[in-house]
């Protein structure tokens, strides 16, 4: 039987989830609220409020949704599932308690000290409690990393060189507010050493699966310099993760975590993200994500065979149906274009130019999009997604083929990094003894 669908976001990873989605054999109706010019070509827009809980609830009976797919942290952390569930409608995402892995540090922390999960070592301080933040400092080994306990858009981070800077950092974060009140309490923590990783793990609470591990690359400019942003690239199957090494984050950081959430009575159901970095004694986490991962999944879901509305569904209604998806055996590399600025200011309302000259076999995501008589203009930091997929396992060709789709398009102050994928050559020999 056909499943009618609603995917709640507006970025390139709700084109992509959407896309995956509107390719399942039992796909019935396909929306996504409010979508973007993107999605709209694939699936039907609703012009709603992701914030109109009733409006969403009025809107699922009268199309008789089935599935409920939450792509952003906001609404997941707000408590979109939790009402839609009192409602019976299946939902792919936590609950907000659940959710608490991503919208508290300290939460995840506690989590993972509990199930013996390798992280970071911390210490946690309140708001309350600077001259005992102060005496930790002074007496920790550099550099050291302070993080706010709350969402703060990607930005709750510091990597604190020297004692001046932590000091400096504590006082922006207690006295001066920089992040408002995610920055109430703060996570300090040792600096870890290594390559870094995104794992997505499918769940439906009790078990789950992963997809091929994918990489990310943060900082806005090439070899990793400026500053962080929501992610300027990507690409899958990352070869920093081989089988064993897959097998052992499944085993040490995965299962435990689930099992944990179980036993405290907040089983997590949906994508649960574990931000890794491989150092020498093996994985570690950097940060949990309750929800898929941008950019990462514009290049992770185009590399599984099977049917992926399944995948959710099964999950959604707590019986997993884990031999739903394989990986196919292509490589892709998504190359983001962004407004120049980002991630500062930025103008938008540029028209995109170049947008039908793109070979077939390109997937170009939308993200900050906007479409006014038929022509498509930048409306955000992030504008597209240039994605291309190939059949074989070749990140180097599927680098090349992203890259030359990129340079077919055009807008006012385009900006995109050139080196997307670049760090497999540190990795290709890394699994060979
Ligand atoms: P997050 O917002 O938690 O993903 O952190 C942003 C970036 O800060 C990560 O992608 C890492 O590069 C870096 N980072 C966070 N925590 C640590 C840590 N404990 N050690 C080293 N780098 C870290
Ligand atoms: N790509 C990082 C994130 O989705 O948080």
């Amino acid at each position: 039987m056909s499943k009618n669908v609603l995917v709640i976001g507006s970025g390139g990873r709700e084109h992509a989830i959407a896309l995956r989605l509107s390719q399942s054999p039992s796909i019935g109706k396909l929306f996504c609220l409010p979508g973007n010019p993107g999605t709209k070509k694939i699936c039907v827009n609703v012009e709603l409020s992701q914030l109109d809980y009733q409006k969403i609830l009025e809107f699922c009976n009268k199309e008789k949704i089935d599935l409920v797919v939450i792509g952003p942290e906001q609404p997941l952390v707000e408590g979109l599932s939790d009402f839609l569930r009192e409602y019976q409608i299946n939902v792919f995402g936590p609950s907000k308690s659940a959710a608490q892995i991503e919208s508290s540090k300290s939460f995840a922390k506690k989590i993972m000290e509990k199930a013996d999960v390798p992280t970071a070592k911390y210490k946690e301080f309140l708001k309350t409690e600077f001259d005992e933040a102060i005496d930790y400092l002074k007496s920790s080994s550099y550099p050291i990393v302070i993080k706010a306990d709350g969402l703060a858009a990607g930005k709750g981070v510091v990597i604190c060189e020297s004692f001046e800077t932590a000091k400096e950092t504590l006082e922006s974060v207690f006295t001066k507010n920089i992040f408002g009140n995610a920055g109430d309490k703060i996570v300090v923590e040792e600096f870890l050493i290594g390559e870094e990783a995104s794992v997505f793990a499918i769940t439906d609470g009790k078990d789950f699966i992963t997809l091929p591990p994918a990489q990310d690359h943060k900082r806005i400019g090439d070899n990793d310099t400026g500053k962080n942003t929501g992610g300027m690239g990507s690409y899958a199957p990352t070869p920093l993760i081989n089988q064993a090494l897959l097998n052992e984050i499944e085993n040490k950081i995965i299962s435990p975590v689930l099992n944990q959430m179980n036993r405290e009575n907040i089983p997590f159901i949906g994508c649960l993200y574990a931000g890794l970095i491989i150092t020498s004694e093996g994985p570690k986490v950097i940060e949990f994500n309750c929800r898929f991962g941008d950019p990462e999944t514009q290049v992770v879901l185009p590399l599984l065979k099977g049917d992926f509305l399944e995948l959710l569904y099964s999950a959604s209604v707590g019986n997993l149906n884990k031999d739903c998806v394989q990986y196919n055996g292509r490589a892709a590399v998504c190359v983001v274009a962004a407004s120049e600025g980002y991630p500062d200011s930025y103008q938008k309302g540029f028209e995109i130019l170049g947008l039908d000259n793109i070979p077939s076999d390109i997937i170009v995501y939308h993200a900050g999009t906007t479409e006014i008589n038929n022509k498509i203009y930048t409306n955000g930091g992030r504008v597209l997604g240039v994605t291309s997929v190939i059949e074989q396992n070749d990140i180097l060709l599927a680098k090349q083929k992203a890259y030359e789709a990129i340079s077919k398009i055009y807008f006012e102050g385009i900006y995109y990094r050139t080196d997307i994928s670049n760090r497999i050559s540190k990795y290709l020999n890394l699994h060979k003894e």
